[in-house]
Parts: structure tokens; C-alpha cells; sequence
């Protein structure tokens, strides 16, 4: 197939341009779109059709649900069948923005959309291009980020054209997406608001807007027979790198060490190593492997500043690509806190790495 690629400036968006990526929507193809998070895979979400290419597209399983993107608050009106009060606070505080919020569904919403669930995700991006793109199709965009299943989330419009040539009709090329992590998802179905997926909008954002908070568990640990999390997405390997990937967590010099040496001894045996470092470790790094026998066999590259962890929101995703496209065999990284936004960084980290966290 072949694939447009269709470039628009999220502050001067060409209308005429934008119809192409409309009119593939109503046809119920597939259309590729930069949000404020990741980029979409998009399709009409109550159209089965259209659903199921997008699950051929990513080869994803078909359990997996999808997200609904809106216009306008009051489509959710079309699409859930409850809107709860605390998610009434939710949509007046963070819409348009990073939040997915989990209801009951009505039956216009194909079981090919939610992989068979009696519940809707639904999220109104901030992104200019998504909610235009939306309001001038007249469709109700459902979109799981724009990766082949289970690789590092899109964040660039180079990194959908590099997963998602040829198998889609038309990709929006909108330049780099602001957050960088995918939204975070709070199921509003029962008692109190439950984070499914940790993001941009953090717990004590979403106690502050309900009085209320609580976190699927299966979550914040590994995920097994026993600790099943609601986000049928959180069981999969995902967001993983083709290397070998591996964290490192523990005091700031110890991991510093335990990084070089692990380092070292990889070169060695022959591999390429990338290590994932923060601005400020970068030239630690360098600077202890210095020595001829390791150069040019190894790469420092910046995930952002401990200090900013948007910055690290913002390039975790490109960083572990960048790692690939370098031929990287083994990529070592350190661990961030996990208080608000870092919650997020690293839960995604964590799955990045399939749980190989080195203790130092
Ligand atoms: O930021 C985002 O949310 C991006 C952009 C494109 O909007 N989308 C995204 O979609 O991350 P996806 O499909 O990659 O991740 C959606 C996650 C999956 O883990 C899925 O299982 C979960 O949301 N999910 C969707 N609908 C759900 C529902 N009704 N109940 C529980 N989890 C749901
Ligand atoms: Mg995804």
C-alpha cells in the first residue's frame, strides 16, 4: 500500500490538506496523527471495520482495547453510558489534555473497539491537529498509539513513517509530540477514581480535582496470574527496544559503576552498548571509559536533566529508538524517582527493560 504523508504545522493547519486524512476517516481507513502524548493510529471507532485494520496494523492483540478520541464533551454523551460526577471534575480540569477516562459504554460502541468490554476509554486531545482532525471528519477517532505492537511509542512523525509505511493509507506528519508519555487512564465505573495507567495528569492531580484516588496495584509490580491489571494493554511486553535492556537502580555512584562496568565487560564480548544517562551523568560516563579499548563501541545518550522530568518524559520513547537505530546490542539505564510525573517514566521504563532491574 501505499502511504501519503501529509505534513501540517499544528498552528497554521491547512484545511485542504487535512480533508485527505478526513475523508480516508470516513472511509473508514486508517489515518496516523500527532496528539500531545504519542502519536495515534487512527480509525472510525464505531465502524468494526475500521477497528479491526487497526489491530492488523500494529499487530496487536485483539483483547486490547482502544481509546476514543473527542471533539467535543458532549460526544461522550453518544458513546458512555454513565458520566459520573468525579468525571464530570475530571473532563472540566484536565480536557482537553493526557486523560483517559474509563466508562460504561453505550451499544453504538462496536465490541471490535473495546475488545469486548461493557466499558469506553475516551480522551479529548489538546493537540490541535487531533481535535481538528476529529471535528472536521465528523468521526469519533479511536487511536492506540502508532507503534508496531509492543515497540517504543511513537513520539516523532519519523517514528510512525518508520513502523507504519506501507501498511497505512495516510500518516499526519505534525513534527514531535509535547509529553511524550501516553495519557494517563482513570476508570471512573466505580466508587473512587482508579488510575489504570500512570501518566502526564498524576494522582495527587486527580485526589486534588475528587478528594479521592486509588491505583490498580497490578500496575506498580509485575504482573502475573494473581495481579491481573484492569488496562488489559499493562499485562504485555511493551514499549521494548530491540536490545537488551537493563536498569540499573540504586545509589547515584553505585549505579554510575555498576553501569561502566557492565559496560565494559559487554564490549568486550564484542556487543555495542548504549547507555541511557541524565545530562547531568553523561560526561561520568565518558569520562571512566575513555580508555581506547572501549571507543567507539559505546554510546552516551541524554534521556533528559534529573532536574526536569518532563525533559525525561519528553525523550524517554526517542531515546530507547535512537538505541536501535544506532545497532545497540545492550542498553543500560539508570532509574529515576517514581513521585508524580516519575510514576509514569517509570512504569514505562520498567516495562521497557521487561523487569530487568540490576539492585546496586
Ligand atoms: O495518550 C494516549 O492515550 C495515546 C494517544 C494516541 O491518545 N493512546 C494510547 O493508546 O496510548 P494505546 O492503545 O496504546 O493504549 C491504551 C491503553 C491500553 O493499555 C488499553 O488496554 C487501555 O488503554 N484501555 C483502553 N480502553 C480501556 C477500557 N475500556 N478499560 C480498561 N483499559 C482500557
Ligand atoms: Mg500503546
Amino acid at each position: 500500500m501505499e502511504t501519503i504523508i501529509i505534513e501540517l504545522d499544528e498552528n497554521n493547519i491547512d484545511s485542504e490538506k487535512l480533508e485527505i486524512a478526513c475523508k480516508t476517516l470516513r472511509d473508514g481507513e486508517l489515518v496516523a496523527f500527532p496528539t500531545e502524548t504519542v502519536y495515534g493510529l487512527g480509525g472510525d471507532a464505531l465502524n468494526e471495520t475500521a477497528a479491526a485494520r487497526i489491530y492488523a496494523a500494529k499487530g496487536r492483540p485483539s483483547d486490547n482495547p482502544l481509546i476514543v478520541h473527542v471533539a467535543e464533551t458532549e460526544d461522550v454523551n453518544r458513546i458512555a453510558s454513565e458520566v459520573p460526577e468525579m468525571a464530570k471534575k475530571l473532563m472540566d480540569e484536565y480536557w482537553p489534555g493526557p486523560l483517559t477516562i474509563v466508562f460504561k459504554k453505550k451499544d453504538i460502541v462496536p465490541d471490535g473497539t473495546t475488545g469486548g468490554l461493557d466499558t469506553v476509554g475516551v480522551r479529548m486531545p489538546s493537540n490541535k491537529i487531533a481535535r481538528e482532525l476529529i471535528r472536521q471528519s465528523g468521526i469519533l477517532i479511536a487511536a492506540p498509539s502508532a507503534n508496531v505492537s509492543g515497540r517504543p511509542s511513537p513520539t516523532k512523525g519519523e517514528h510512525v513513517i518508520f513502523d507504519m509505511e506501507g501498511k497505512i493509507p495516510v500518516i499526519i506528519d505534525g513534527g514531535d509530540v509535547g509529553i511524550g508519555l501516553e495519557s494517563t487512564i482513570v476508570d471512573v465505573t466505580g466508587d473512587i477514581p482508579t488510575i489504570l495507567r500512570p501518566g502526564y495528569i498524576t494522582k495527587e492531580m486527580i485526589k486534588n480535582t475528587c478528594g479521592d484516588v486509588s491505583i490498580d496495584p497490578a500496575i506498580l509490580e509485575k504482573p502475573d496470574k494473581n495481579l491481573i491489571p484492569k488496562a488489559p494493554g499493562m499485562k504485555y511486553k511493551h514499549y521494548a527496544p530491540k536490545a537488551d535492556f537493563i536498569l540499573y537502580s540504586g545509589n547515584g555512584e553505585n549505579v554510575i559503576n555498576a553501569i561502566v562496568k557492565e559496560s565494559k565487560e559487554s564490549i568486550l564480548q564484542g556487543k555495542t552498548v548504549a547507555i541511557v544517562a541524565t545530562d547531568e551523568d553523561m560526561d561520568e560516563y565518558q569520562e571512566k571509559l575513555k580508555n581506547e579499548r572501549y571507543s567507539n563501541r559505546f554510546f552516551v545518550l541524554s534521556i533528559g536533566s534529573r532536574e526536569n522530568e518532563e525533559s525525561i518524559a519528553h525523550n524517554l520513547f526517542a531515546v530507547l529508538r535512537k538505541c536501535d537505530e544506532l545497532g545497540a546490542d545492550v542498553i543500560l539505564g539508570e532509574t529515576y524517582s517514581d513521585e508524580g510525573l516519575g510514576m509514569a517514566i517509570m512504569n514505562r521504563l520498567v516495562k521497557a527493560c521487561g523487569y530487568s532491574i540490576c539492585e546496586v
